[in-house]
């Protein structure tokens, strides 16, 4: 579920499940009993012949998608369905331009290395074409960001003057967006591509209001809005099932993966009817994409979400987890911020509140080393590598979350004492 053992038996709370990956918990009995009875009856036929899984897991998946988001396509990674979501933007809208956010990943395939923007990603090779980024609205480190900028129980330690309802930051990250499509971009957009809270990123919220807007801009150009939800889907968020219903839009075409299979690879993306019917102008064959082991994986994984209310879990233990960790930024010089919503939280250390210069990767280690020798795993993320990230399997405990905290402020103790001999 949620531990993990080394090579000696040490148990250690896994509060990254396989780069978020491990929605449900290791080994979930539910869903190992049903991979083990898909592949007692039946391993693969590829998607030419049907199968009951296949039809069986679409139904599944588009009965939890909301407004005309009924047609699915599986395939088997994060960067094959934002392919194809990519291809099918341009294939529906006959535009080549697709935006992305700065800092945010979405892939390592050639196509969707033009939509990552992150440099560790980059090749040095051609790649990219008619791909453009746009400013990541990062209220914490960004230029712009206030007091209540963000859909999270904590804010940043940044003031602002905004009246409720309005948001200055927003604004100015919204003109940005508009300044890359003057200036980047043909007047025709095939797509706009984001997460509703970035990942790899640093778990980076923008501003409340910005998406939306920003869909807006983009559909006045002719292009779709693909909600990237590879880590935010399937209930992490705590408040909805799905990452962009907590910003209130509704996308063309939605990509997931990672948590989607438990740590099968499997993949889908999910989009209407209509933009479904533009594809036929190619066929799309994937020999892997849809097979049977994957599908039943898949429909035992979603039975589980509902079964053992995970989503509710998130929103209670990623709440209590959030608030405790804001308290230890308040305590601390080197915890800069405190962000997420559900289980998706972030916590980008500093080497100090006032330049917010980035913590070194060295000091970083140290604390995650510690946390490790502990027994807690975190991950780690963002443009610069400082922020610590934590999204676990998704039925982590309170219990769980007070142990975690417990021991993260211990390292920043031992951290603090190390420094300053
Ligand atoms: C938001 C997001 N999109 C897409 C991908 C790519 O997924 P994969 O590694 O399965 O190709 C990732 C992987 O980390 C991701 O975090």
């Amino acid at each position: 579920m949620q531990w993990l053992f080394d090579h000696t038996g040490k148990r250690y709370l896994d509060l990254f499940a396989g780069i978020v990956t491990v929605s449900v918990g290791h080994c979930h009995p539910k869903v190992t009993e049903a991979a083990k009875k898909q592949m007692e009856r039946l391993w693969h036929t590829t998607n030419i012949y049907l199968h009951s899984p296949i039809h069986k897991y679409a139904e599944k998946l588009t009965s939890i998608m909301p407004g005309k988001l009924k047609v699915a396509f599986l395939t088997n990674s994060g960067s094959e369905a934002n392919d194809l979501a990519m291809l099918m933007a341009r294939l529906h809208t006959g535009n080549f331009d697709i935006i992305s956010l700065r800092s945010g990943y979405h892939g390592a395939s050639p196509y969707t290395l033009g939509i990552t923007s992150h440099s560790s990603y980059k090749p040095g090779l051609a790649n990219g074409f008619g791909c453009h980024t746009t400013m990541c609205p990062d209220v914490f480190r960004g230029i712009w960001g206030g007091s209540h900028c963000r859909d999270s129980p904590v804010q940043t330690m940044r003031t602002c003057s905004c009246s409720p309802g309005s948001c200055n930051a927003k604004d100015r990250y919204i003109e940005q967006l508009k300044d890359t499509l003057d200036t980047s971009t043909t007047r025709k957009l095939a797509a706009f591509i984001a997460e509703p809270i970035m990942g790899v990123g640093g778990a980076i919220q923008y501003p409340k209001n910005f998406l939306k807007e920003a869909y807006e801009l983009i559909r006045e150009r002719g292009g779709l809005c693909i909600a990237d939800e590879v880590q935010t889907g399937f209930g992490r968020t705590g408040s909805h099932y799905w990452g962009f219903q907590t910003h209130d839009v509704m996308p063309d075409i939605v990509t997931m993966a990672k948590g989607i299979g438990n740590g099968f690879p499997m993949a889908a993306i999910v989009t209407t009817e209509e933009i479904a019917d533009s594809f036929s102008k190619a066929l799309y064959f994937n020999t892997f994409g849809g097979n049977p082991m994957a599908c039943s994986v898949g429909s035992a994984v979603l039975d589980v979400i509902e079964e053992d209310g995970l989503q509710n879990n998130c929103a209670l233990v990623g709440t209590h987890l959030l608030l405790e960790l804001a308290k230890l930024r308040d305590k601390y010089e080197i915890v800069g911020d405190v962000r997420g919503k559900g289980l998706m939280i972030g916590v980008e250390m500093v080497k100090d509140k006032k330049t917010l210069q980035p913590l070194p990767a060295d000091e970083m280690g140290l604390i995650w080393e510690e946390c490790k020798d502990n027994g807690v795993l975190f991950g780690k993320g963002g443009l610069y590598n400082n922020t610590f990230r934590i999204k676990p399997p998704m039925c982590i405990t309170k219990e769980d979350a007070d142990f975690a905290i417990a021991v993260f402020e211990d390292a920043l103790i031992k951290h603090k004492a190390t420094i300053s001999r």
